[in-house]
Parts: structure tokens; sequence; C-alpha cells
């Protein structure tokens, strides 16, 4: 490869929750590295918006309407994948949503498992029903977004912990499975970052202002995390700069678990 050429010049890459925040911010980040996208997202005018723009710009991209719950929409999607670009090489499972800090003893179990129906049940589908078209590549990387969160407790966030935690070790079975096919699987752990999920989180809090102010404490750096800055670590595990890399977790979170 020249110096002068893209790291991902002729991979596909299909990223989940695109529309906004953290999966906006890399589907960006991985076309500007040279991948052609597939942008994934129950908000489809998001999504469709995303990857106008993009080729806009110069980039390939294609927008689908997904709900990363349902097996019906995996098949779909990966099937558009192919059909569109030829075939899968990254797959970025980043759709999620946040509880609602309800604690444990008056949370529904109808809560508890819509939480952990997209944040987990999405990202085992992802790999479930991807997993063969990159195995047919001859190899690939999986990116699973978890969070700080499956490192970490939080009080009011059972379901959302929950859930982080199990993509951590689905991430490292999923590893150790699909080694020998060269398909890295890693997770990564952002911090509080300034997206809507965030926003909306603190908005059910009474204290809104007061408990973002506990947040940007809680960062040693003094701040919440940028979607650009996981962006930059998700393009990095796509990449073959990663290549001796699966099964890790990749934390970005500013100090908080250091401490
Ligand atoms: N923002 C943070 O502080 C933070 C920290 C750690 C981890 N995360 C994780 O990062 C990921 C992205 O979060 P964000 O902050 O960018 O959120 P966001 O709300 O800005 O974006 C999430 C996107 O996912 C989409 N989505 C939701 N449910 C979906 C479904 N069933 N199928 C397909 N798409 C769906 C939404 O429409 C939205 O576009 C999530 O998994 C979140 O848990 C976020």
């Amino acid at each position: 490869m020249s110096e002068a050429e893209p790291k991902l010049a002729g991979k596909v890459a299909l990223v989940t929750g695109a529309a906004s925040g953290i999966g906006e911010a890399s589907a960006r980040k991985l076309s500007a590295n040279g991948a052609a996208l597939v942008l994934s997202d129950i908000n489809e005018s998001g999504a469709a918006a995303l990857a106008s723009e993009l080729v806009a710009t110069g980039g390939k991209a294609i927008a689908i309407r997904h709900d990363v719950t349902q097996p019906d929409d995996w098949e779909r999607i990966i099937a558009l994948t192919v059909e569109n670009f030829g075939g899968l090489d990254i797959l970025v499972n980043n759709a999620g949503i946040p509880g609602d800090n309800t604690g444990l003893m008056d949370l529904d179990l109808s809560k508890w498992h819509s939480v952990l129906s997209v944040n987990l049940d999405g990202v085992f589908l992802g790999l479930r029903y991807a997993g063969p078209a990159l195995e047919k590549r001859g190899g690939g990387s999986v990116i699973n977004v978890s969070s700080i969160l499956g490192k970490v407790g939080l009080p009011g966030a059972a379901a959302y912990c929950a859930s982080k935690g199990g993509v951590s070790l689905l991430s490292k079975s999923a590893a150790l499975e699909w080694a020998p096919l060269k398909i890295r699987v890693n997770s990564v752990h952002p911090g509080f970052v300034e997206t809507p999920l965030v926003d909306q989180a603190l908005q059910n809090h009474e204290d809104a202002a007061g408990m973002r102010e506990l947040l940007v404490a809680a960062h040693p750096l003094g701040r919440l995390g940028q979607a650009e800055e996981i962006a930059n670590a998700v393009a990095f595990l796509a990449s073959d700069e990663a290549s001796f890399m699966t099964g890790s977790e990749m934390v970005i979170d500013g100090g908080y678990t250091a401490q």
C-alpha cells in the first residue's frame, strides 16, 4: 500500500446506529479512510442524510432501515450489503439505548428486556448474521461498542450495565471461536460521550445539570468525550494496524476506570 492510499480502501463496513452520535462519527471516519459504508438505523431519514453526504463528498454509502433486534432485518441488510458492495469486511455493532435510571426494586421485566434486546441481542444477531459474510471474505474485523459500564457498575443502570458487560464476554467468545477464520472481534469501552444518548439519560434525572457536573468530575481529564474520539478507536480496530488484536477491550474513558 502506498503512503497516500486510504487505510480501508476496498473494504466494506456495516455500522449499526449510524444516524447519530458514535455510530455517525465512526461511519464518517471509516468512509474518510476509504471504506464503502452500509449505514443501519431505525432512524431511516437520519441514516439516508448521512449516506447522501458521504456520497456527495466522494465516498460510497447506502442507508438501510434496520432494527438490530430483528433477525429478518439482519438477513436483509447482509444480503443488500453483498448485493451492493460484493461482501463485508468490517462490522461495527454500535446501536444501543440507555436505561432510564430506575432502581432495581422498581425495574420492570419489560424495561429490562428492552435494554437487553437492543444492546445485547442486537450484538449477538449482528455476529450471527454477519459472520458467514465475513468468513467468505477470508477474515474481517468486528468492533462491538460496549461501555465503561460494561466494566464497572452504576446505581440505577443495572440493565444497561448487564447488557454492556454481556457484550464484553460475547466479544471474547466470538474472538476465540473466529480466530481460526481470521475474523478479529474486539470491544470498545467509551466513558461518557457528548451524544443524544447521554442527553437523554441526563434528562431522566431530577437535577440534570448537577448530574452532568458529577459526570464531568468522574473523568480525570475533566470533560466528557467526543464521538470522534471513539470513532478513532473504531477505525484503528477496523484496520490492519490492529492485526494482532482480538478479544481485547479498548477503554477510551478520560481515566474514568483508572480510579
Ligand atoms: N454516549 C455515551 O456516553 C456512550 C458511552 C459508552 C457507550 N456508548 C454506546 O455507544 C453506542 C452509541 O451510543 P450514542 O451515544 O452514539 O447514542 P445515540 O443515541 O446518539 O445513537 C444511537 C443510534 O442507535 C439507533 N438505534 C437505537 N435502537 C436501534 C435499533 N433497535 N436498531 C438500529 N438502530 C438503533 C438510534 O436511532 C441512534 O441513531 C451505544 O451502544 C451506547 O450504549 C455510549
